[in-house]
């Protein structure tokens, strides 16, 4: 089946100018990036999963002290639906464009993997990947678990219970992401900012560093967030229709 042709769209001059002479890209994506691919976001109203669930009864290593079966068991129920979903049209411009520029590097708030399935070479997973396991006692990666009933399962090495690999609430980033976020959020001549309510810190704070740097912000989001006042271009709308359209008006002059 022939891929859609993206819907054309008609971008500011200045903005596909700059993005011609640019030579090192940031992308930096949030929940959104996923939604046209079936993945629930955080915050949208009505089907984001705070809407749903509290965050302070699933995503904190309290809330996993306190009932480990239970967070696990959510994780579990993410895994699977985001086992059954296929990278979106912006995962995948976001994947072409990486060879138009001497570096692209997509900082990620996201744990779906769904960027690396869609062929980015270069992504920094700030808050981890849903696909880790990880032992909440020893802190050792674990192979995915073998068989046994017991839930969550337990570590190979020291019997501790395992945990997803991600991020919760009140723990650090991995530090090396991080840094590595930070770097690219200085060294940046564009920084586009891609589905997210920039809301969390402090991955919230990049933008706002790739500004100050003096990289060009590009905000890509169906509606506005704080990060609009910052933004030099607001490009509003789906990210799945956008950056097709993106790419295509970049081949297209
Ligand atoms: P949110 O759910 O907070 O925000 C999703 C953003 O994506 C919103 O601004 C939506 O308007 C926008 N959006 C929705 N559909 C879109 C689409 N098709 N195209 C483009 N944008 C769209 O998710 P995040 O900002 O990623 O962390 O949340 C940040 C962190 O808070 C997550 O990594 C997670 C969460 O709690 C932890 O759990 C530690």
């Amino acid at each position: 089946m022939r891929a859609a042709h993206p819907a054309r769209m008609d971008f500011d001059t200045e903005l596909v100018e700059r993005l011609r002479a640019a030579r090192r890209v940031a992308v930096f994506t949030g929940a959104g990036v996923s939604a046209e691919s079936g993945v629930p976001t955080f915050r949208d109203a009505q089907t984001g999963l705070w809407a749903r669930f509290r965050p302070e009864d699933l995503a904190t290593p309290e809330a996993f002290r306190r009932d480990p079966a239970t967070v696990w068991n959510w994780y579990a129920w993410r895994r699977e639906l985001i086992g059954g979903v296929q990278p979106n049209p912006a995962h995948r411009a976001i994947a072409e464009l990486q060879q138009r520029f001497d570096t692209l590097t997509v900082v990620t708030q996201n744990v779906d993997g769904l960027h690396q399935r869609a062929g980015s070479r270069d992504v920094v997973e700030l808050h981890g990947n849903i696909w880790l396991d990880l032992c909440f006692e020893c802190g050792r990666r674990s192979a995915q678990p073998g068989g046994g009933t017991e839930v969550p399962p337990r570590c190979a090495y020291c019997n501790g219970l395992l945990r997803p690999g991600v991020v919760w609430f009140g723990e650090s980033l991995p530090p090396s992401a991080w840094d590595r976020a930070l770097d690219c959020a200085q060294r940046a001549d564009i920084f586009f900012c891609i589905g997210t309510s920039s809301l969390v810190e402090p991955a919230a704070r990049l933008p706002h560093v790739a500004r100050a740097a003096g990289a060009v912000l590009v905000q890509v989001n169906p509606v506005p967030t704080a990060h609009d006042a910052i933004a030099h271009h607001v490009l509003r709308g789906k990210a799945g229709v956008v950056m097709p359209a993106l790419l295509e008006a970049l081949e297209r002059m």
